[in-house]
């Protein structure tokens, strides 16, 4: 989609607010929270350069969609330095692997940072359902903190709780004493920098698996390992189109595919953002990405980072 920036607004310190707008006025494909949009930048290569952003507007509004950029990474300075209101943007479609869960008799949202963008999202929705929440909200400092002025209620309210560090995880907020003692209905979130995913997935790992949702939006410090040790060659087949492909070791499904002139989605390309999320058939799945859960691994696979254990692998394409 070609979508103009409407207006842009100073959200936080290096954190720029970004309306998009259908240019005719029209309605925008609808969204639901936890929902994020790629946004291409530049035109570096075929495709340009995709960067992937949250919404972090309420989902009920279907006159724009809003993102929030922190001014970090060469394609979100390009944003802050080289758009300017009035210019227009290509966009995909909402994505969402970050939903919220129905049914839930509470939810705990933890955000760090720029990870606050879905949980705004959610916040709306979870209001409009009357559900209960409570949202703590790291960040380094008062500066630092978008959506501060709007969250502010909330937290005289009791349902947000702000948390400075600042820059020292150690006087932030203790993540293991939150996560503690799972309440029974009670569904977590988290979304934020490495060492908040981190921390969150490890004192929440005697939680019920399908009760905690998480959200990379930018990998670990480190990128998963290669394991190329482990690579055997194994064959694609594609369920839809007829294609009939093998995957060597060292190569990913997705870069044999565009091998092949196959169209695909990409944009982190290291299994953590779910741009490349593809549907399986028949198979069994090598899941090597840290952000699908067991459920979502039944059925569909991450073909940037995952192989394949059997000697075939079909996928509905
Ligand atoms: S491209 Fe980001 S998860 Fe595959």
């Amino acid at each position: 989609m070609q979508l103009r920036i409407r207006s842009i607004t100073y959200l936080a310190e290096d954190i720029n607010g970004y309306e998009l707008v259908d240019p005719n006025g029209h309605d925008l494909p609808r969204f639901a929270a936890g929902a994020h949009v790629g946004v291409r930048l530049g035109d570096a290569g075929r495709e340009g350069v995709w960067r992937d952003y949250s919404l972090w507007n309420d989902p009920a509004e279907r006159r724009r969609y809003c993102i929030a950029v922190l001014r970090e990474g060469e394609g979100s300075r390009r944003l802050h330095d080289e758009i300017r209101v009035g210019d227009t943007v290509e966009t995909t479609l909402p994505r969402n692997n970050f939903p919220l869960a129905e049914g839930a008799a509470r939810h705990l949202l933890l955000a760090g940072g720029i990870g606050i963008t879905p949980v705004m999202a959610m916040i709306a929705e979870l209001k409009r359902r009357r559900v209960e929440f409570t949202l703590h909200y790291c960040t380094r400092s008062p500066e630092k903190t978008a959506f501060r002025d709007e969250l502010d209620l909330l937290a005289a309210m009791g349902r947000v709780v702000f948390h400075y560090d600042g820059g020292d995880p150690a006087k932030g907020l203790d993540v293991a004493a939150l996560l503690r003692e799972p309440r029974p209905g009670t569904h977590l979130y988290y979304c934020g920098p490495a060492g908040l995913m981190a921390a969150a997935k490890a004192a929440s790992a005697h939680w019920p698996a399908d009760t905690v949702h998480c959200e990379y939006f930018k990998g670990p410090a480190a990128a998963p390992p290669a394991r190329l040790e482990d690579d055997r060659p194994f064959v694609v087949r594609l369920a839809k189109s007829g294609g009939n492909y093998e995957v060597p070791p060292g190569e990913t499904i997705l870069d044999m595919l565009r091998r092949h002139g196959v169209e695909t989605r990409s944009s982190c390309e290291l299994g953590y953002c779910g741009a490349c999320l593809t549907r399986y058939v028949e198979g069994e799945v090598d899941h090597r990405d840290p952000i699908l859960n067991e459920a979502a691994r039944k059925t569909h696979l991450l073909i940037c980072c995952s192989r394949a254990k059997s000697a075939e692998l079909v996928l509905d394409l």
